[in-house]
């Protein structure tokens, strides 16, 4: 991918900074590497990893030998915030300035003397110039519950906590490389990113997790090296950041917990994304049809008011590992092309208005664990072929309209993975009144290529017996929850 250059373009970057020593992890072509490289960012405080140790690489499905053929936990989509840093002693004194020649011959001569601003040396011309964007954010957070701007006098920009300094590329001169913000709860009447984040043009990190800025985005064309953007969880307003397209390096866009409205522009779907999070917004739209245009492997689009079906593009989204578009207000059936995301673990479209059967594609989804089509209106039998999935911690299919189970899926109800109940399936427990499901079947609708519905991508016979019994009957003792779900929470993804 595109972005792994980037990396380690940066990775140059910072090797250059002379006061860290670091070695980098290399060879490791994946998200984790922004992790390491962000600890590094972030002054070389690696965060206590307060749980077990993050699972190993996601490798492909039936890891370490014989039992369970499903991949381990996946590391965090994005890093966790560095931990505080101890405050750091104040920057030296600046030299005294002598006195400036007075201003205005008019003045009477007994005005008090003014006392003289200290002369501010800056080790390069691009510090200069951040010094007074950064004052004068300084002077808009009113609380700063951290301490963290006691920090911020003088000209030792570098040392201001909350920002790290590299050299910027063609240049020999240091500069404003990265923000990191997350969890400061910065606040202030009128704290917003106009003026700020539009003006720090060397920044190719900016993360704001957990604060309060308003307003909106401003326009941030310049921000040219910019490849990782972290606004979630702020009180941001205002249509998505269309801007952010001018950042060709962008990666990582996390704009989740806020109430951005409007609609997401379809080129963002053709960025060089790893992430795309915008849960819980204001965004009103059909799925765009270049959905599939994206590399990313996680999509978080849910609660939102996102329109209209799944497109089948979204098959083409070869590494795509989660997929959450919960509660929207999604219709239509879903494209068999789902089927052909084979490194899916998560696919959650609960609480839409979804409908059709379920494309017996599904049952090539080798590797998920998640699936969630919960609350929509999907009725038919339920693809015994679906059931036979063998890493499957949780199929939910409560609330909608299936009306046969067979003997796999059976199986798996007992064993408390997969739900069916509020279905019309006659002799199952808990299902919808016989009134109900009358109803429903006099309106459904039924999809337009319903023949696809029985394609199978992968060549698997729908019907075969496996001999697996043995193999289902081995519990598995621990279900770790997948890693998207964590940009459900308005925090940071932390303990994975
Ligand atoms: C920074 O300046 C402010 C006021 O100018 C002062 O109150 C504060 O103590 C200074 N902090 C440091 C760390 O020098
Ligand atoms: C299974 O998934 C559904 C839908 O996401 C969720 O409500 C339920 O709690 C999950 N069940 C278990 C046992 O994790």
């Amino acid at each position: 991918m595109k972005s792994m250059a980037s990396i380690s373009s940066i990775l140059l970057l910072l090797l250059s900074l002379s006061h860290l020593h670091f070695t980098l992890p290399t060879g490791n072509n994946h998200i984790t590497d922004r992790k390491s490289l962000e600890i590094i960012i972030g002054g070389g405080n690696s965060p206590p990893s307060p749980s077990p140790e993050p699972g190993p690489e996601p490798a492909d499905c039936p890891p370490p030998p014989p039992p369970p053929p499903c991949p381990p936990p996946l590391p965090p989509p994005c890093p966790p915030p560095p931990s505080p840093k101890p405050p750091q002693s104040p920057p030296p004194e600046p030299p005294r300035s002598p006195h400036k020649p007075p201003k205005s011959q008019h003045k009477p001569s007994h005005s008090p003397p003014k006392p003289h601003k200290p002369l501010l040396v800056f080790e390069s011309k691009l510090l200069e110039k951040a010094y007074p964007i950064l004052q004068a954010f300084k002077n808009l957070v009113e609380d700063d519950p951290k301490n963290v701007l006691d920090s911020w006098n003088g000209s030792d920009i570098c040392k201001y906590r909350g920002l790290e300094c590299a050299i910027f590329p063609g240049t020999k001169d240091l500069a404003v490389a990265s923000v990191q913000f997350n969890e400061f709860n910065f606040a202030g009447k009128k704290l917003r990113l106009d003026n700020f984040l539009d003006k720090l043009e060397t920044v190719t990190i900016f993360h704001a997790n957990s604060n309060n800025f308003l307003g909106s985005v401003p326009d941030v064309s310049n921000l040219k090296y910019l490849f990782e953007l972290d606004l979630s969880n702020n009180k941001l307003t205002g249509d998505f950041p269309a801007s952010v397209l001018k950042a060709k390096d962008l990666t990582f866009l996390d704009l989740r917990f806020n109430t951005f409205s409007g609609s997401v522009p379809p080129q963002v779907f053709n960025l060089d994304l790893d992430v795309l999070f915008i849960n819980n917004n204001n965004l009103v739209q059909q799925l765009p049809t270049n959905l599939g245009s994206i590399t990313a492997l996680y999509l978080t689009f849910a609660n939102n008011r996102f329109t209209g079906p799944i497109p089948d593009s979204i098959g083409n989204i070869k590494y795509l590992q989660e997929v959450l578009f919960l509660n929207n207000q999604l219709t239509g059936c879903l494209p068999y092309q789902i089927g052909k995301l084979n490194r899916a673990t998560v696919f959650d479209v609960g609480f839409n208005q979804l409908t059709g059967p379920i494309p017996y594609s599904f049952g090539c989804l080798d590797k998920m664990e998640q699936l969630n089509l919960a609350r929509n209106k999907f009725y038919g039998a339920i693809p015994e072929i679906v059931c036979e999935i063998s890493c499957l911690k949780n199929l939910s299919l409560s609330y909608n309209y299936f009306t046969q189970v067979g003997p796999k899926c059976r199986q798996l109800i007992k064993r408390n993975i997969l739900d069916v109940r509020m279905n019309c399936i006659l002799d199952l427990p808990n299902q919808k009144t016989s009134q109900e499901c009358a109803d429903f079947f006099m309106r459904k609708q039924t999809c337009p290529n319903s023949k696809s519905m029985f394609r199978i991508p992968c060549g698997k016979n729908p019907n075969r017996v496996r001999l697996d019994q043995e193999r289902l009957e081995d519990e598995e003792a621990q279900v770790p929850s997948p890693v998207s779900y964590g940009a459900l929470n308005p925090d940071r993804i932390r303990n994975l």
